[in-house]
């Protein structure tokens, strides 16, 4: 059976993420902070180098070296209690955990890699082109402290999807003659406990709450496990590098003419 490993998989679009492709077959490797639910076999703090190490040893152990995909779902929001958290966990916990999977991913000969950026990845890459510049250094102590010195963590989520989405599609470059398919799946607004904290939060509420895709509605974390499905099958076998925005037309309200 194909092993699938999905982080951030007790919670929002990963847990959808897990029953999908676990309906579709698939043996799924759910890792996040703790093993609560059906799918979640791994606590590891991605936060923490120590975390991701154990992750990829963890993952490497339970697909016997043979890894047919990650999904990297586990995110913390603007609502995280600090800028640095949301570098180690949206940058570094998808990035490091990847390149460690390497090896796994590159012995199937056809491994797919999908990674949930956001519609966020796209707003103010000026204002924080510093900071991102840091986390494709590999310089997790200087992006944590310019994230700091910054201190929106706005900001910092913004950069660190811009960071993850940019790193992803370079690394599809590099690993495509490996057999590995890596592709960004960029969600708007979507019913999840995160997006929920945003809404509930008195300095971003209100302008959560106003900012609604063309379509009128916020999606629905199934709307996104859609979008990962076909990226992870074989009728995605020729899509590689790709942004795949599920936002509702967020993306094009927002930027008509650049694409
Ligand atoms: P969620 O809060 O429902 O789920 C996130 C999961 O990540 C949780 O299970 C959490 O425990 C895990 N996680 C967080 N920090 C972790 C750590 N240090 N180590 C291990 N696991 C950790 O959130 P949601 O909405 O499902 O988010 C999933 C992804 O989608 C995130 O990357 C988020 O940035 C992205 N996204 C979400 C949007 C939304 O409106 N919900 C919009 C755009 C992107």
């Amino acid at each position: 059976m194909a092993s699938i490993a999905v982080t951030g998989s007790a919670s929002g679009i990963g847990a959808e993420v897990c029953k999908m492709l676990a309906s579709e077959g698939y043996s799924i490797i759910g890792i996040d902070r703790n093993t609560d639910d059906n799918f979640t076999k791994i606590a590891a703090d991605l936060a923490t180098i120590s975390g991701r190490r154990s992750a990829v040893n963890e993952i490497t152990r339970l697909c016997d070296g043979k890894l047919d995909g990650i999904i990297c779902c586990a995110g913390v929001g603007v609502t995280a209690p600090s800028t640095s958290l949301i570098v180690g966990v949206n940058y570094f916990g998808v990035t490091e955990l990847i390149e460690g999977l390497t090896e796994s991913l590159t012995k199937v000969g056809k491994a797919s890699v999908v990674v949930i950026g956001s519609v966020a990845s796209t707003h103010q890459q000026q204002e924080t082109a510093e900071l991102a510049q840091a986390m494709f250094d590999s310089d997790e102590e200087k992006a944590n402290h310019i994230a700091e010195m910054m201190g929106s963590t706005h900001l910092a989520y913004a950069a660190s999807k811009y960071a993850v989405t940019a790193w992803a599609r370079k690394w599809s470059v590099s690993v495509a003659n490996k057999g590995i398919r890596v592709n960004i799946v960029a969600p708007g607004a979507v019913e999840t406990p995160l997006h929920q904290a945003s809404k509930d939060d008195p300095r971003f509420g209100e302008a959560v709450k106003n900012f609604v895709a063309p379509m009128g509605r916020n999606g629905q974390p199934e709307e996104i496990a859609n979008a990962v499905s076909f990226l992870v099958s074989e009728k995605a076998s020729f899509v590689n590098g790709s942004v795949l925005f599920v936002d509702g037309g967020m993306d094009a309200m927002i930027r008509a003419k650049q694409f």
